[in-house]
């Protein structure tokens, strides 16, 4: 650009008319999600357009196409979908910003959480992306904006996590616990994780200090209280996760399959709050909503070297739906990344 030049607010007349998608036009299985050819979408005043190098797929991609748990369907369409278009998890160039928006300009490569991020271009909102130093790859950044937020919000900020404390982390080989684990040792805390034996060694490698496999470990097994439990998968009953904890203890629920097909497990989360006031433990439930702050922080450990992607394999969007089925069976290793066929 030379001297003089004005910058242009929108890359959209070089792009084409159509862009490729990863769609579902109903709720159901994987079975009937496809790639569509759709208008390219253009951005409110206050909405930023992405052209999407990644996108990591994360477990609510997997609940939005069962529409499970029923309750979801209130604000993303009872009947079907509003959205078509698959995806959570972004990283890419912004192409245009809308009139409204400022501190982000065409040209910058930003991460971080939108609606329909499966497609060549996303719609995001400025203050659910950071900037991705250049250090990072386009793979790692592409895990932040649900994954590693999560884990960031359970363990830095809700779970408080200190050096030398005793903390379970209970899912800790999927897209959230593979953060978690990493968080908690780079925190300086004694590490249990518990996942599958299968995925025991993979889990170790990101710094667990002990990993027990849930299928022949129950939580009355461990001998110690924890200062801090992480209750991220399985769906155990609030006073079975809280028998594990010390007297002071700090319980962060993220999640939990399995929990019915109206609410997915939320009673524990609502059972968490109301009992917390009366309790010398802290019960917490966990909503995670991805900023700025947040994404930029969990980018700094990832420049650093400090914290890891844990990748799992990527795919083109041909193959998410075989992505999503093995997410659904349980066969991935921390986190698939979908990469559209144009920057791949
Ligand atoms: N609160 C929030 O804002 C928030 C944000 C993001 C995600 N979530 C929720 O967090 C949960 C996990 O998400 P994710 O993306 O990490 O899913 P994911 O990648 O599919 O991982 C799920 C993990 O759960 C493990 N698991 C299954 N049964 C278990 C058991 N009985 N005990 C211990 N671990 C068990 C699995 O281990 P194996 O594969 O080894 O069997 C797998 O690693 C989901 O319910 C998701 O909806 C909540």
């Amino acid at each position: 650009m030379t001297l003089g030049e004005t910058r242009p607010a929108s890359a959209l007349t070089e792009l084409p008319p159509l862009m490729a998608a990863v769609t579902r036009r109903d709720y159901g299985g994987a079975d009937q999600v496809a790639v569509e050819n759709l208008p390219i979408p253009r951005p409110g005043p206050k909405e930023i357009s992405i052209q999407v190098e990644a996108a990591g797929l994360d477990r609510a991609v997997l609940h939005l196409l069962h529409g499970l748990p029923s309750l979801m369907r209130l604000a993303f369409g009872i009947r079907r979908p509003r959205q078509p278009i698959l995806g959570g998890e972004v990283v890419g160039t912004v192409v245009e910003v809308g009139a409204e928006v400022h501190g982000l300009a065409v040209g910058q490569r930003v991460a971080g959480e939108a609606q329909g991020t499966f497609a060549e271009f996303a719609l995001a909102r400025p203050q659910s992306v950071a900037a991705v130093p250049p250090s990072v790859s386009t793979i790692a950044a592409a895990t932040v904006g649900v994954s590693g937020v999560t884990a960031w919000g359970a363990l830095r900020e809700q779970g408080q996590v200190r050096a030398g404390e005793r903390v379970l982390i209970l899912g800790a080989s999927g897209g959230v616990g593979s953060f978690a684990v990493q968080l908690a040792a780079l925190a300086g805390a004694h590490v249990t994780a518990v996942c599958s034996l299968a995925k025991a060694a993979f889990v170790s490698e990101l710094g667990a200090d002990v990993v027990a496999d849930y299928a022949t470990t129950a939580l009355s097994d461990f001998d110690e209280p924890f200062d801090v439990v992480i209750d991220i998968a399985g769906n155990r009953p609030l006073r079975e996760v809280r028998s594990a904890l010390s007297r002071e203890g700090r319980l962060v629920i993220v999640g939990g399959e399995r929990g019915g097909r109206l609410l997915g497990g939320q009673q524990r989360n609502l059972g968490a709050v109301v009992l917390n006031p009366f309790t010398s433990q802290t019960l917490t439930s966990l909503f995670s909503q991805t900023t700025t702050e947040r994404l930029t922080k969990v980018l700094a450990l990832m420049a650093t070297g400090e914290l890891r992607a844990p990748i799992d394999h990527t795919a083109p969007f041909e193959a998410a739906a075989d992505a999503l089925r093995a997410m659904e069976s349980g066969h991935l290793r921390g986190k698939v990344v979908l990469i559209p066929k144009a920057a791949g």
